[in-house]
């Protein structure tokens, strides 16, 4: 398997180039964890369905992200790869668009150091993500990285960098995608027009998955508590029995409705639903008159839906070879790509090309 799957990769990235007019389309995931269901759900179903097939599009492991609070290396390498492999799992299709790893693309560090000199300290600040994991870093007696202050430079970086005309990602997303507009319009009205300016495409059902056991809190692969959380990878049992355990109702009215603010759990837990089976919450909500019916219900979905992911998971395990020559070719189209923009965006600020 791995001798032809290997050629097939190769001649897919040889053929991946853009028509020129299509739009490009730019999105990463951060192996900072197992990948969730609100991460399937909220970017990279999207990704598999349909931007690889109406775009330019390419999907990028952003590794050097997960750098950004305390880490064992060891285990971020290996996520790397298990994410790499995931996403090829859930159906991205190397003839189709580009799967790289960030790490292995230097222009989007060359990027982030002029988008720091091109963000103000205070708006870097004002980011909810970096309150949010500072708190977190700090309960864990961690001190806090400077690049936890500075990773949406390099977000914009890795946006920027490709001419990126949409970003497909979850709700979460929305802060640090309008920094990274503000930041492609600012860079270009001091320095000229270098960058396209992006936007944030989120999915209409599903855009934030929240934690099964904390429905006010989202769904997030490095939360302490992981009994809220359905991973990717997890054994169909398991699935069944974290949704069956999901908080459903904190007001006690015992019925099926879809009011996200009265009724956290239950909302969830249709959206989840509703996204698996192509309903609508609301809807969905009429045909329910028990808690356990609609978890039944929405475990089986789930689980229906990532029992392919997990067997071509499996398949991709045995043939790592394979998944190493699409990041290969994916790094060498993603460079062949950023390259000459980067290298506009440091002569435009006046930095002295090499001689
Ligand atoms: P990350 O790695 O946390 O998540 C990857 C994608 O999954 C979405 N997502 C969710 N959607 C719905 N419900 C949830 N519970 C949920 N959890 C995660 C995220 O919105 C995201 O689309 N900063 C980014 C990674 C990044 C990036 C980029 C994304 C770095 N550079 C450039 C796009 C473009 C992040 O931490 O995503």
């Amino acid at each position: 398997m791995a001798g032809t799957t290997q050629s097939t990769a190769a001649a897919a990235a040889a053929t991946a180039t853009p028509t020129g007019t299509r739009k490009r389309i730019f999105s990463g995931i951060q192996p900072s964890g197992h990948l969730t269901l609100g991460n399937y759900l909220g970017a990279m179903r999207r990704w598999v369905e349909e931007d690889q097939h109406r775009a330019d599009a390419l999907f990028c492991v952003v590794d050097m992200h997960a750098l950004t609070v305390e880490h064992d290396p060891a285990r971020v390498r290996r996520l790397t790869r298990q994410t790499a492999t995931l996403l090829l799992a859930a159906g991205l299709d190397p003839r189709r668009c580009a799967v790289f790893v960030q790490s292995h693309v230097a222009e989007h560090a060359r990027l982030s150091y002029l988008m720091e000199c091109t963000a103000s300290d205070g708006e870097m600040r004002r980011m909810i993500q970096y309150k949010e994991k500072v708190a977190r870093e700090e309960a864990r007696g961690r001190s806090v990285r400077l690049s936890l202050l500075t990773y949406p430079a390099l977000m914009a970086a890795d946006i920027l960098a490709y001419g990126t005309d949409e970003v497909p990602v979850g709700d979460d997303q929305a802060q640090h995608m309008e920094l990274t507009r503000d930041l492609a319009v600012r860079f270009n009205q001091r320095y000229g027009p270098v960058f396209t300016v992006p936007r944030a495409v989120h999915p209409q059902v599903a855009a934030r998955v929240m934690d099964l056991r904390d429905p006010t809190s989202k769904m997030g692969k490095s939360n302490d508590d992981t009994g809220g959380i359905v991973y990717l990878l997890d054994e169909a049992d398991v699935i069944r029995k974290k949704v069956m355990r999901a908080v459903t109702d904190s007001g006690g009215t015992g019925e099926v409705g879809y009011d996200r603010e009265a009724q956290p759990g239950v909302a969830n837990l249709l959206d989840v639903l509703a996204a698996c089976t192509g309903g609508r919450p609301q809807v969905l909500a009429e045909e329910y008159t028990s808690y356990g019916a609609l978890k039944k219900d929405t475990a089986e979905a789930v689980v229906e839906m990532l029992r392919p992911l997990r067997e071509r998971h499996a398949e991709l395990c045995a043939d790592p070879a394979y998944v190493d020559e699409v990041l290969r070719a994916g790094a060498e189209r993603a460079r062949g790509l950023a390259r000459p923009r980067v290298d506009a965006a440091y002569a435009a600020v006046g930095l002295m090309p090499p001689v």
